[in-house]
């Protein structure tokens, strides 16, 4: 089977928040909690949302069926359904999936020898054929299907290469190669997918994409290297949440490609000047989806964390302080108004009125119903009382216990 050349002229975000940013420990969500997150991830402008594992439990499976029917509207975004390289999964994923506009099944076998000898406990020639025949089966249920060599970071590169051009033959049209274990350093990606560029004949019909994990810290930098040698499609988690370490982080990565794209337009052909974006993300929406997730999953966010942390956009040097009211430029390389902070933070005391709360809770993700808000409202002028300030802290704080009070 051919697949139509890809033409992308954008990275393409896909977001797995719901799926392997799931997987982290203690982070579960419930089915409409996921709902939440799914419409902001499309207000977001994700290219692709990984909804879930179909497979793995009724709630995973209703939710993925929920989130494609509200969500995977036709100018929404793709919704995506992992499964394992079987029938059963790719059955279950192709039913959760059907009332999507635009639905993807992602399906995987591991091809490291490490994972054949000790996981899968199967031959080289025995998990070709599987790839083949289970993309296929994928195939006869989506258009878009997606194929992961699972650890492909240290998988051996001829036959990573083999499994990839029988993948694509039998009709994957996004081949995805996952540094499951957060193994490689960013020159030694570069240099896979540059590898897989060159040695795999029939790529050219089907988008490279990269996965990684961040056990070394490095997933972000490996991501961004493999842009620079083909790679069109990043897959991502809000606050670079998931298995052990997490996983690349958007926030990050899509900041990087907007900072920074005049050091990226060549890579996707374009003059270093041109001012059209890299991806498809509405940057404003960054910080309150950032909120939204940590608040809902009860993973909270690292003050230092790059751009979404408390302290991103934080000065505190008497040097910095000076500089900034100087000139912006001196020790900022964003504008905390690109990714949705108001640079002129209201500051919450107690001469603030409804609305300003409100609206400040909107901006840290938090919609509440009008009793809700009222309770809410009472004890922040409470707080406000005894404190000048009150923080986001306090804000999430109050909000958070008026929900385990109802
Ligand atoms: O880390 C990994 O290898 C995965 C695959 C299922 C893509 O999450
Ligand atoms: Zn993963």
């Amino acid at each position: 089977m051919n697949n139509p050349t890809p033409s992308v002229d954008r990275i393409i975000i896909f977001d797995t928040t719901l799926r392997d940013g799931e997987q982290s420990p203690g982070a579960t969500l419930n089915v409409e909690e996921k709902l939440t997150i799914a419409r902001q991830l499309a207000r977001l402008g994700v290219d692709v949302i990984e909804a879930g594992f179909p497979f793995a439990s009724p709630g995973d499976f209703e939710a993925v069926q929920k989130i494609a029917q509200q969500v995977g509207t036709p100018d929404g975004p793709t919704i995506c359904g992992l499964a394992r390289a079987t029938r059963q999964d790719i059955e279950a994923a192709a039913k959760a999936l059907k009332p999507a506009a635009k639905p993807r099944i992602h399906t995987f076998i591991a091809t490291s020898d490490i994972h054949l000898a000790y996981k899968l406990k199967k031959t080289r020639p025995e998990v070709l054929a599987i790839a083949e025949e289970m993309v296929a089966y994928a195939k006869s249920f989506v258009d878009d299907v997606e194929f992961s060599p699972e650890d492909a970071g240290r998988s051996e590169p001829e036959f990573l290469y083999q499994v990839l051009e029988r993948a694509i033959a039998a009709g994957a049209t996004t081949i995805n190669i996952p540094d499951t274990v957060g193994y490689l350093t960013p020159s030694e990606f570069g240099a896979l997918i540059k590898g897989i560029k060159e040695n795999v004949p029939n790529i050219d019909q089907a988008v490279i994409s990269v996965h990684g994990h961040n056990d070394l810290g490095l997933a972000v930098a490996n991501f961004l290297e493999a842009v620079k040698n083909g790679a069109r499609q990043l897959e991502c988690t809000i606050n670079g949440i998931g298995e052990r370490a997490g996983n690349a982080a958007l926030e990050e990565l899509v900041m990087a490609l907007h900072v920074r794209r005049q050091f990226y337009n060549p890579f996707l052909g374009r003059p270093p000047e041109s001012e059209a974006p890299l991806t498809n993300i509405d940057t404003h929406q960054i910080y309150k989806t950032s909120r939204l997730v940590s608040n809902l999953t009860g993973m909270l966010v690292q003050p230092n964390k790059a751009i979404v942390g408390a302290n991103a956009f934080a000065h505190e040097s008497g040097i910095h302080q000076d500089g900034v009211l100087k000139h912006k430029l001196t020790y900022e390389i964003m504008d905390a108004q690109s990714i949705g902070l108001t640079d002129n933070q209201i500051v919450l005391g107690k001469h603030s009125g409804r609305n300003a709360f409100r609206s400040r809770l909107r901006e840290l993700g938090y919609e509440l119903g009008d009793q809700e808000l009222n309770r809410a409202f009472l004890r922040f002028k409470e707080l406000a009382d005894k404190k000048k300030e009150v923080t986001d802290w306090d804000l999430e704080a109050i909000v958070n216990d008026e929900a385990q009070q109802v």
